[in-house]
């Protein structure tokens, strides 16, 4: 029997490349397309180490409609899952056009090549960055989405709106928002992981580059904060959970169990853990000394959020499973073999 084939736009990408090893795991043939603005070639070949299989790769940009419909014309796939975007929330408070232009014209090219090849199942990046500081933990899907704080995440509002309007215009097509909170980790094999370009921004890389000494100190932003320990809180979800999420959203649509045409799930373990719990289990689970102190607190940091995942759990049938302490282990690994540390 031939394979259901998904198309992954940003496959080459920390995510991406992860999702990608679970779709073939899960018995999925997949395409991917990348510009490789935020990655190499040589996560690709990983994936295909990993996997076993040669997985095409086109080297093109969502945003280029010629360039991305000849991916259309060339393979045939009734799936997508849309990566694709630019990721840093304060580079795009500096550089506003490029995050709209890259975020919502590669999201509106693939509803536009979809429709027009009649293919039907989207699942896009969303993230939790569109609750903003929420003002009841946890979050369920039903908590109002506040006033974006940056560019990047109001390419998450209108993007979700766009799909939200489009597949309540477009019958026929279906799409899985996934509402990501903070993905960390690396694939066990420690072939593939997260690649930040310069001085990491967040977290876990930052503790992974200090403990292997490319950075001098770690700065916890803040201990000031109205928490049990003093720092902000986040629901840190593991890369490789999170890409069996979307293998899981692929089942769901594929299987015609898609309850509406647009559908937002929270992909998150349901657990706050705040910044020196973090750290501190970091440390222990590694064995390791992590050189860290007090920081100022970091404008626009959210204190606390965490997810509401029972709407996954439930009706996508998908829940965390790794704990946090395996994945801290498998960003050092990864790391390490970054680095050639033994
Ligand atoms: P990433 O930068 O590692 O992956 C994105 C991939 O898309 C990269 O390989 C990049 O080269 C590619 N890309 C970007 N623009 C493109 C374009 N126009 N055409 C083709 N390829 C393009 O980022 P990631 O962490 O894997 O994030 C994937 C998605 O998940 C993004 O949409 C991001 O906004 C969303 N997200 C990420 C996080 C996070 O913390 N990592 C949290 C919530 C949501
Ligand atoms: C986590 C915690 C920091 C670095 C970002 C985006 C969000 C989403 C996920 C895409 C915070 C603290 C960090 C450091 C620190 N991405 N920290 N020292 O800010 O929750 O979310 O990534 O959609 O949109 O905003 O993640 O990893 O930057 O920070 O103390 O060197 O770690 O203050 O409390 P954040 P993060």
């Amino acid at each position: 029997m031939k394979k259901e084939c998904v198309l992954v736009c940003g496959g080459a990408g920390y995510i991406g490349s992860h999702t990608t090893v679970e779709l073939i795991n899960a018995g999925y043939d997949v395409v991917i397309v990348d510009n490789f603005s935020n990655s190499e070639m040589s996560a690709v070949e990983n994936v295909r180490k990993i996997t076993g299989v040669e997985i095409p790769c086109i080297e093109a940009d969502c945003c280029d409609m010629e360039a991305f419909r000849k991916v259309f014309e060339k393979y045939e796939f009734n799936s997508a899952i849309h990566f694709a975007a630019s990721k840093a929330v304060g580079e795009s408070l500096e550089k506003p056009m490029l995050y709209y232009r890259n975020n919502l014209t590669s999201l509106m090219n693939l509803i536009d090549l979809m429709r027009e090849f009649g293919r039907q199942n989207i699942v896009f990046s969303s993230s939790c960055t569109v609750y903003g500081e929420p003002d009841k933990q946890p979050v369920t899907e039903q908590t109002p989405r506040k006033p974006a704080t940056s560019p990047y995440g109001n390419t998450k509002q209108i993007s979700e709106d766009i799909l939200r309007d489009s597949m309540a215009a477009y019958k026929g097509m279906k799409t899985i928002a996934l509402r990501y909170f903070n993905p960390i980790g690396a694939h066990p094999s420690a072939m593939i992981g997260e690649l930040p370009r310069g001085v990491p921004q967040n977290l876990v890389p930052y503790v992974t580059q200090t403990a292997a000494g490319i950075r001098e100190c770690l700065s916890v932003f803040g201990d000031d904060y109205n928490t049990p320990d003093g720092s902000c809180i986040r629901d840190y979800i593991d890369v490789t959970d999170l890409a069996k999420a979307h293998v899981a959203a692929i089942n769901r649509m594929i299987q015609g169990r898609s309850e509406e045409n647009y559908e937002i799930f929270n992909v998150g373990t349901g657990r706050g853990v705040s910044v020196l719990e973090l750290v501190n289990k970091f440390q222990e689970v590694n064995n390791v000394k992590l050189n860290f102190k007090i920081a100022p607190r970091r404008p626009g940091d959210i204190i606390a959020i965490w997810a509401d995942p029972t709407r996954a759990n439930t009706v996508l049938g998908w829940k965390a499973e790794r704990t946090i302490e395996e994945t801290l282990a498998s960003a050092w690994n990864w790391e390490k073999h970054l680095r050639g540390i033994k």
